[in-house]
């Protein structure tokens, strides 16, 4: 019998898809991976959004092949992961009581970190953005002048949530909550109840916790602490009683203090009062988290006077939501407030972007590896531009399609400049 001979066009298609192949496999394995490089001075990570953790396509815009290849990229590249979204309280614990909280992503979260042998940071326990509205409900009436000249709550959130609008108390005060309120006593038992819940949960799977994310009020001026909901009901010490229940949920648990703009001086400084008051009062503080969502212009200078002051309060510092903003309207500040993060990504990218980027990056990673004694971690806010909630401004390692920009190479370099040296 005769072999049927494919047609010529097929054996080129075959030809073409298995050299496609190859040549993803060989880019992959030939590409260094950002965990290897680094493993002799801090793990790597990254923060993982709900499409990654359970493989799916859906909220992020993605369809299905590029999801797969997120998670690819993920896999190759991290050693270490944190949950974008899905622990804060407004996703995790919606609800009221026992029954009201929503486990499924955040497990799905935790089964990717473990079956991937990453580290595991828990994101966020007291916040005073994205909690839900019923955390501070009571029967006490509000006092006369709280949230008067609130704005409203920004349209792309939860109704019935403590939304991210900023307002003259800052960011995420201002939202729908203006009813009457919670006692400290309610408040306090409603967030012990939380975080052993969901710190228990997760005992010896999630390595570190952000406790209280973002307390610090931004800038100068003589308020060390951001008015909130949590500061109003239960006063300052909402901070210690918060460590205090974590270390109760999870003794092993790595707690962080997480906050952003710490490259300002000001800021910083009020960041040392804060935690060196913890610290007199033994509360359990264990790790600064430094979040790191800076721009172009940052300089190895910059980032380097801010790791030596943090260093000085002697507990370790993980950076933990690193991007770097290419876009010209950021060129003005290092916030992470979800509302101006329109303003903060307009204007175009700034000329030259990829190169400035790279500098930029390079600048930052010579001084996480001047201070590599301090720093144990090192987290990115997303995998890619086209998944970063500051996908204007372009400010990861990865394009959109997951290729990697000249800042990663930049990245990679630095840590074969660090290991000749040694
Ligand atoms: O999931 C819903 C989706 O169902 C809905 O269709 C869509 C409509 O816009 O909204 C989706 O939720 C959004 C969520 O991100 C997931 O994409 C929320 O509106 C949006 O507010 C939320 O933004 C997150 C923001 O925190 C507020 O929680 C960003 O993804 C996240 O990157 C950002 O992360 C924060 C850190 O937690 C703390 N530090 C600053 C950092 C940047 O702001």
């Amino acid at each position: 019998m005769k072999t049927q001979i494919p047609h010529r066009k097929s054996y080129v298609g075959l030809l073409t898809v298995a050299l496609l192949a190859i040549g993803a496999t060989a880019q992959s394995a030939d590409r260094p991976a950002l965990k290897e490089v680094y493993k002799n001075y801090f793990e790597v990570g990254m923060a993982i959004n709900r499409s990654a953790a359970t493989g799916t396509a859906g909220g992020a815009n993605r369809n299905q092949e590029q999801v797969n290849s997120d998670v690819a990229l993920v896999k190759e590249q991290f050693n270490h992961i944190v949950p974008e979204n899905d622990m804060k309280w407004q996703l995790i614990h919606p609800r009221e009581g026992a029954d009201g909280y929503n486990f499924g992503p955040a497990d799905a979260f935790v089964n990717f970190g473990l079956s991937n042998k990453m580290s595991i940071a828990g994101h966020t326990l007291v916040w005073h953005s994205q909690t839900p509205n019923w955390v501070f409900q009571g029967t006490n009436p509000p006092p006369a002048t709280a949230n008067a000249s609130a704005p409203t709550p920004a349209t792309a959130n939860e109704a019935g949530t403590n939304t991210p609008a900023g307002g003259r108390r800052g960011r995420g005060f201002g939202g729908g909550f203006t009813g009457p309120r919670a006692s400290r006593e309610e408040l306090l038992q409603r967030m012990r109840d939380h975080i052993h819940t969901v710190v228990g949960r997760y005992k010896g799977k999630i390595k570190s916790w952000d406790v209280v994310n973002e307390a610090i009020a931004d800038g100068g001026g003589t308020n060390i602490l951001r008015s909130s909901l949590w500061s109003e009901i239960i006063g300052p010490d909402f901070i210690a009683k918060a460590f205090q229940y974590a270390h109760e949920a999870d003794p092993n648990a790595i707690l962080r203090y997480n906050d952003y703009g710490l490259e300002n001086p000001l800021k910083r400084q009020k960041l040392i009062t804060l935690i060196k008051s913890l610290q007199a009062q033994k509360v359990p503080v264990h790790v600064i988290g430094s979040q790191a969502h800076v721009n172009v212009s940052t300089t190895f200078e910059t980032m380097d006077q801010a790791l030596t002051e943090m260093a000085s309060l002697g507990l370790p510092i993980h950076i933990t939501e690193l991007d770097v903003n290419g876009a010209a309207g950021g060129l003005r500040g290092t916030g992470a407030d979800v509302a101006a993060n329109i303003s903060a990504t307009q204007g175009g990218l700034v000329d030259n972007v990829n190169q400035r980027l790279a500098d930029a990056y390079a600048g930052l990673f010579r001084a996480f590896l001047k201070h590599r004694d301090s720093l144990k971690v090192v987290t990115f806010w997303g995998v890619n531009d086209a998944v970063s909630w500051r996908a204007n401004g372009k400010p990861l390692l990865f394009d959109g399609n997951n290729q990697p920009k000249p800042a990663f190479d930049a990245v990679i370099t630095e840590a074969k400049k660090a290991a000749k040296a040694r």
